[in-house]
């Protein structure tokens, strides 16, 4: 899917593909190296993550093991809800494990840091987070994110797995919609 196949809905490419391609590999290559040595198990929260998982994971050198997670924060809709859920749970123990999860965007901030306390709980050996995108709002929260890809503006984006009303997650980019698309 690209931009050709939406019409007027896109109001425009925020992040290329390029961009994303070699942001991601200054990130592989940063946690390479904060992991060198240690057994590493990513948990990518579904469905957001899925683009950013598949391709920084192919990029990391070192062996690591992958399980995933869905959370309900948002309805359809572009606004948190506050209330977190979880719909799968991981299929580790991920007690003494080093874990590393993997978002695609921070907005307001309260599904991660509900997940990283959550993990964190779980006797889990570190819990670091590596997000694609970060909203200004993500600020407020006490959560450190270790690795992240874009700070961006508070707006609403699409694409690389992310979505509005299940749709636009297969765009290779992060773009932005137009606004009669969501009013
Ligand atoms: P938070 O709890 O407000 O940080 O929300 C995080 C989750 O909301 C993300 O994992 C996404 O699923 C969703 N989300 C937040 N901002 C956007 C956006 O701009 N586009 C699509 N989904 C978003
Ligand atoms: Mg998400």
């Amino acid at each position: 899917m690209d931009k050709s196949d939406l019409g007027q809905e896109l109001a425009g490419i925020l992040i290329s593909k390029d961009q994303i391609d070699a942001r991601l590999d200054a990130l592989a290559a940063q946690i390479d190296s904060d992991y060198a040595g240690s057994d590493l198990l990513l948990v990518g929260v579904l469905k957001g993550a899925v683009m950013v998982m598949a391709d920084l994971s192919r990029k990391l050198h070192s062996a690591v093991t992958m399980d995933w997670m869905a959370v309900s924060s948002y309805g359809s809709g572009t606004k948190s809800s506050g209330v977190v859920r979880i719909m799968k749970d991981l299929d580790t123990d991920i007690h003494g494990r080093h874990v590393l999860i993997v978002e695609d965007v921070i907005d307001s901030g309260l599904t991660l840091s509900w997940l990283a306390s959550n993990l964190s709980s779980r006797g889990a050996a570190s819990v670091e987070v590596a997000a694609l995108l970060r909203k200004p709002g993500a600020a407020k929260v006490k959560v450190d994110v270790k690795y992240v890809g874009f700070d961006i503006a508070n707006e609403f984006v699409v694409g690389y797995g992310l979505d509005f009303a299940e749709r636009y997650r297969n765009l290779p980019f992060v773009g932005t919609l137009v606004p009669e698309v969501y009013q």
